[in-house]
């Protein structure tokens, strides 16, 4: 009963909410909407109720904070339930996470992801322009860097801002390799059993390591950023398998760190960078490179990730964070999960820009100097015809060390080149791995200028 003469407060709409997966992150996520439930009220507007949470295999054991009664191993007809306001994709991968996703959408339901493997996907452009069609939004601030807040703020508060160049630490798993092997001094199948024993990295990496989850990410930054649309593929990729522990250290007397970037930057089509009146062609790839010291990016160690923007107006930034882990990644997906409800609530949707298709600058055609490292046969006459290959393809040296290799009567050697040509030094090692006398050819390491 109310008051005579006081106000009666309507209760709040309820939206119910179904979550696909309940795995790292979708469990987490049911302990933040359980855990905030009055917070939630206030910050959404609405009552967040869980409809249902759909997972794949029902005998599994769950935390105890997940109610058994919500699951159902049928999916489909969890987002087909008129009841349904909002889906929540934590399932990762492309199908069925596809084919929920553009029924949620098609349905007019709000999507939140976190699939960057989906987004970047040739699906991504169809399941974007859907959500537009629809008037829903597909959220999916958790996609790129976990709980760093860089979707949002890129598509919002930095919207009037010509982003030119977005440098990110995008993979905790290879941040933390290299970092264990420019710190502890490890080598890469050690460093790699290190992540793996810590539960930082799977037991196949190869997503990781290779660079695939950073050439989703890269391409997903490549559109909120720069308004391109790139998919995964498109993506120049090399990642950390080749790096060894000599390169580290000699990067490191170089005053350098080795990290796996994710690149997206415009430049002209001679590849120098882009003049403000012309919006260039993108560059977009994913490599190890030797960041110098004073960079920040070079002190971002561990499991950690961290964005560098640069932008015409507002200069440099850093986002600095939890790229991964399923709490840190829940709160970002609970965020978007908020916004699509006040959106929802106010019939409106997040900003989204039109894209257009990127006009991609090749990777052989930058410059760069570079570290590479080689592994010969320890004999006269190996150290000229290999620095004879270099001067072939016209890529001068400008420094080299020689180590030990792995096994006796091998050597490592670690070259530093001048400004070459990326596709220059690319024939370089495609010949130097075709010698008799090189046992192994690591990738070609570009050396990032400037501070910062
Ligand atoms: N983990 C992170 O740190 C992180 C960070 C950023 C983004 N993400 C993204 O977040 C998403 C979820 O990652 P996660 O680590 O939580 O994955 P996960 O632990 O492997 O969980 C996946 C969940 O999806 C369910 N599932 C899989 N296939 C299904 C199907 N066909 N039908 C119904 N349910 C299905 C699984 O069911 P069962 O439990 O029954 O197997 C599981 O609950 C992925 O897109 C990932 O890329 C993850």
């Amino acid at each position: 009963m109310t008051a005579a003469g006081s106000p009666t407060t309507p209760a709040p709409r309820r939206v119910r909410v179904a979550l696909l997966g309940c795995g790292n992150v979708g469990a987490a996520l049911v302990g933040l909407i359980r855990a905030r439930h009055d917070a939630l009220v206030i910050q959404s507007g609405a009552e967040l109720e869980l409809a249902g949470i759909a997972v794949a295999d029902l005998s599994r054991p769950r935390p105890p904070h997940v109610p058994v009664d919500l699951l159902t191993a049928d999916a489909a007809a969890l987002v087909a339930d008129p009841s349904v306001d909002v889906v929540v994709e934590l399932m990762g991968g492309l199908e069925p996470a596809g084919q929920l996703v553009r029924a949620a959408l098609d349905a007019g339901k709000p999507v939140v992801t976190a699939n960057k493997a989906l987004l970047a996907s040739s699906q991504g452009t169809e399941l974007r322009a859907l959500a537009h069609r629809r008037g829903v939004d597909l959220l999916y601030e958790a996609a790129v860097a976990g709980a760093i807040p860089l979707v949002r703020a890129l598509r919002e508060s930095l919207t009037g801002e010509r982003i030119d160049r977005v440098l990110g630490i995008v993979n905790g798993t290879t941040n933390f390799i290299l970092t264990r092997m420019a710190e502890g001094g490890a080598g890469y199948a050690e460093a790699l059993a290190e992540a793996q024993s810590l539960g930082l990295a799977e037991a196949d990496p190869t997503a990781d390591v290779a660079g695939h989850d950073a050439a989703a990410k890269a391409a997903i930054l490549a559109g909120v950023a720069f308004g391109y649309d790139v998919a995964a593929s498109d993506v120049a990729c090399e990642g950390i398998t080749g790096i060894d522990a000599a390169l580290v250290a000699f990067a490191d007397r170089l005053g350098h760190a080795v990290k796996l970037l994710a690149v997206v930057e415009r430049v002209s089509a001679a590849g120098g960078p882009a003049s403000p009146a012309d919006a260039g062609e993108l560059s977009v790839r994913v490599h190890p490179a030797l960041v110098p010291r004073a960079h920040p990016l070079a002190s971002v160690n561990g499991a950690f990730n961290a964005v560098f923007v640069v932008g015409e107006a507002a200069g440099e930034l850093m986002l600095y964070g939890q790229g991964a882990g399923g709490l840190p990644t829940a709160s970002a997906v609970l965020g978007d999960v908020i916004d699509a409800t006040r959106n929802l609530l106010a019939g409106t949707t997040a900003p989204t820009p039109e894209r257009t298709p990127a006009r991609l600058h090749p990777a052989s055609d930058l410059t760069s100097a570079c570290c590479v490292s080689v592994e010969v046969d320890d004999r006269p006459g190996v150290l000229a015809s290999v620095a004879a290959v270099f001067g072939d393809h016209g890529v001068s040296i400008k420094a080299m060390e020689q180590h030990d290799g792995p096994d006796r009567g091998q050597a490592r050697l670690v070259f530093l080149t001048h400004h070459a040509r990326m596709g220059d030094v690319s024939g370089t090692l495609a010949e130097l791995a075709r010698m008799d006398a090189v046992e192994q050819v690591g990738p070609a390491v570009p050396v990032m200028e400037g501070g910062a």
